[in-house]
């Protein structure tokens, strides 16, 4: 009982996810065996995982949270005619609230194998799905993104990747040019997003469920 009398909104949080889960038939809880951190690289051999990541800055897998998705999705709005990229989709929550809705496809990218191998597995158990699934597992800085309209960002790594990885996708729009969002969830380095001038701001919120939102378009 202690654990769960002095973390009394954590057990609520943990239990919404899992009504949740069992309702879509997936699931997206963090456990200790899928922590996937890549480890210090000042201490080679210390992380638990390898990875072919460019960078040392990956943030561990947490979900969005069931409500803050779907207040997402309303605001975005994706339509037939979309493709919704989660990068860093971790055990892929939102790709499946998301293929729900009658969309052109869901991607996600992701750097840890268990953790995709979680997201694929959730793709085919999913209820409900009306769009297809699709998971990469790769480095976001390197993933193909030539599909993607728009891409959702829940606080997934540091600015060095972020900054690759939004090159990544505008040179994806030279070879094939679109219409995209970029859609950014606990944006803690909003500041790499505001510099391009390739993009322009439509949102920007200091709170939008649990934590800051903001949303860009290319121009
Ligand atoms: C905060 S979690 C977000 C999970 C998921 N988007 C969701 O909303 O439920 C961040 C995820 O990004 C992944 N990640 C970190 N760096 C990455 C990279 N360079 N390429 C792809 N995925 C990465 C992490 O492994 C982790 O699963």
């Amino acid at each position: 009982m202690k654990p769960i009398l002095q973390h009394p909104a954590l057990f609520l949080v943990r239990a919404w996810t899992s009504v949740n889960d069992f309702a879509l038939g997936i699931h997206t809880q963090p456990n200790g065996l899928v922590s996937c951190s890549i480890g210090d690289p000042q201490e080679p051999g210390k992380g638990e995982f390898s990875s072919n990541a460019r960078y040392w800055d990956n943030l561990s897998y947490v979900p969005a949270g069931y409500r803050s998705m779907r207040r997402i999705l309303r605001l975005v709005e994706p339509g037939s005619d979309d493709v919704f990229c989660d990068i860093g989709c971790g055990m892929g929550g939102i790709l499946c609230v998301a293929a729900r809705k009658p969309l052109r496809k869901c991607i996600g990218v992701e750097l840890f194998e268990p953790l995709c191998e979680i997201a694929r597995q959730n793709g085919k158990t999913l209820r409900g799905r009306k769009a297809p699934i699709e998971i990469m597992c790769s480095d976001a800085t390197t993933a193909d993104l030539s599909e993607g309209t728009i891409f959702f960002l829940f606080n997934p790594f540091g600015s060095q990747t972020l900054q690759d990885t939004l090159e990544n996708i505008r040179h994806s729009l030279e070879d094939k040019p679109r219409a995209i969002r970029i859609v950014y969830y606990k944006p803690v380095y909003k500041s790499v997003v505001d510099a391009l001038d390739w993009l322009v701001k439509l949102h920007d919120f200091d709170r939008f469920g649990g934590h800051a939102l903001a949303i860009w378009a290319n121009r």
